[in-house]
């Protein structure tokens, strides 16, 4: 079975034919960080219309690279959310208008669990296992931070999340703060290699419940540490050119040690989400450990991970460590495909009256409650 993934959930417009739930035959993204970038952050209402006009060539690239036509299609996947509702009424009414013309299964896949159904994909061809369950696994996006229990696949145990910023929104807020744009992971990650992650001892949140997360008040901390430095803002020119405000970084004196700052920021980040996961994982069992979302992007949250499961276990022991390649963490149509497969063998077909819901939550067994 080949279905057609769309997805149109935030800034990037992708498209990709998967096969069998599994076999990425192509996967294309288009992405709007140019568009963005001289603002600071997505624009929601540039970012719809960006996917209006991406949207149909990414598509045929998508079908031209899978060497199929449209009509070889099985079925036509999007995300209704969670996400932007502009971006995501694009992608759900094309691919509700190519659904009906087709006379194909219109199969709606929440953004969230495409990401850890990402860990399942596998390149044309590859024989690769799927993961052993029960897995724990961490996601980490840009809005979400999840830690749960994966017991059979589409099954998801709460056991920890966020009580402010997503990891992601920290790692974005921090780039901003630092003067570093946008999109901030990778502008952290990049900026974090030349520093040392040593160099600043910023606050790990102390919390109640074991696998929650905090990050709000190390962004205050990197807030403070970088005042000192800062210059005053240049005056605006009046009236401020475009319809959509321009974005002025924060100017600082040439003595930021902004290497040093990134590397301790990001170090903060990734070893509270790395010894809680493989915590986690030993707690519960775990057969292995998944990483989802466009944080597990990031280098230093990879071998952090690979690090804090090799300090709880005998060596050989722990859990196997996956992750997505990066194509397919960040956000990319091929998750949404993937996952619709198994969505649609669970009998997930959506009506006519599909609608969007920005805020789409994952839909949870309900928590496990560390011993
Ligand atoms: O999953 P995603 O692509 O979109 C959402 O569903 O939100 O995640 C986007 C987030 C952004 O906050 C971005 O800064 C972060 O993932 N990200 C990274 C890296 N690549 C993307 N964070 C840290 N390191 C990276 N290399
Ligand atoms: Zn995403």
């Amino acid at each position: 079975m080949k279905i057609l993934g769309l997805e149109t959930s935030c800034d990037e417009t992708a498209a990709a034919v998967v096969l069998g739930g599994a076999w990425v035959l192509s996967n294309v993204v288009s992405s709007q960080i140019a568009l963005h970038q001289a603002h600071g952050g997505v624009v929601p209402e540039l970012a719809a219309r960006e996917h209006i006009t991406a949207l149909v060539p990414v598509m045929d690239a998508a079908l031209r690279e899978a060497g199929i036509s449209k009509q070889e299609i099985d079925a036509v996947a999007v995300t209704p959310g969670p996400g932007l509702a502009g971006s995501l009424l694009v992608g759900v009414n094309a691919a509700k208008a190519l659904a009906y013309a087709l006379d194909r299964p219109l199969v709606p896949v929440n953004h969230l669990e495409a990401h850890v159904a990402a860990n399942w994909l596998r390149e044309k061809g590859e024989r690769a296992q799927p993961p052993a369950l029960p897995a724990v696994c961490l996601l980490v996006s840009g809005g979400h931070t999840e830690l749960m229990l994966i017991e059979r696949p589409g099954s998801y145990r709460l056991l920890g999340r966020t009580l402010d910023d997503a990891a992601g929104e920290a790692f974005d807020k921090g780039a901003r703060l630092l003067g570093l744009g946008y999109p901030g992971g990778p502008a952290i990650q990049r900026t974090a290699e030349r520093g040392n992650p040593a160099a600043f001892d910023l606050p790990r949140a102390r919390l109640d419940q074991p696998y929650d997360f905090s990050f709000s008040g190390l962004k205050t901390a990197l807030l403070r540490l970088v005042e000192p430095y800062r210059l005053p803002d240049e005056p605006r020119p009046q009236p401020a050119p475009g319809l959509f405000a321009e974005h002025r970084p924060p100017r600082f004196r040439d003595d930021l040690p902004l290497a040093d700052l990134a590397a301790s920021y990001q170090a903060a980040i990734v070893e509270a989400l790395a010894d809680k996961t493989a915590q986690a994982a030993i707690e519960l069992g775990a057969r292995s450990v998944l990483l989802a979302g466009g944080v597990a992007a990031n280098r230093a949250l990879r071998e952090q991970v690979a690090t804090a499961l090799a300090a709880r276990y005998p060596e050989g022991e722990a859990p196997e460590l996956r992750y997505p390649p990066i194509a397919y963490c960040t956000d990319n149509a091929a998750m949404i495909a993937g996952a619709a497969y198994h969505a649609l063998h669970r009998g997930e077909q959506a009506g006519w009256d599909l609608d969007i819901d920005p805020r789409l939550p994952l839909r949870l067994q309900g928590a496990v409650s560390p011993s």
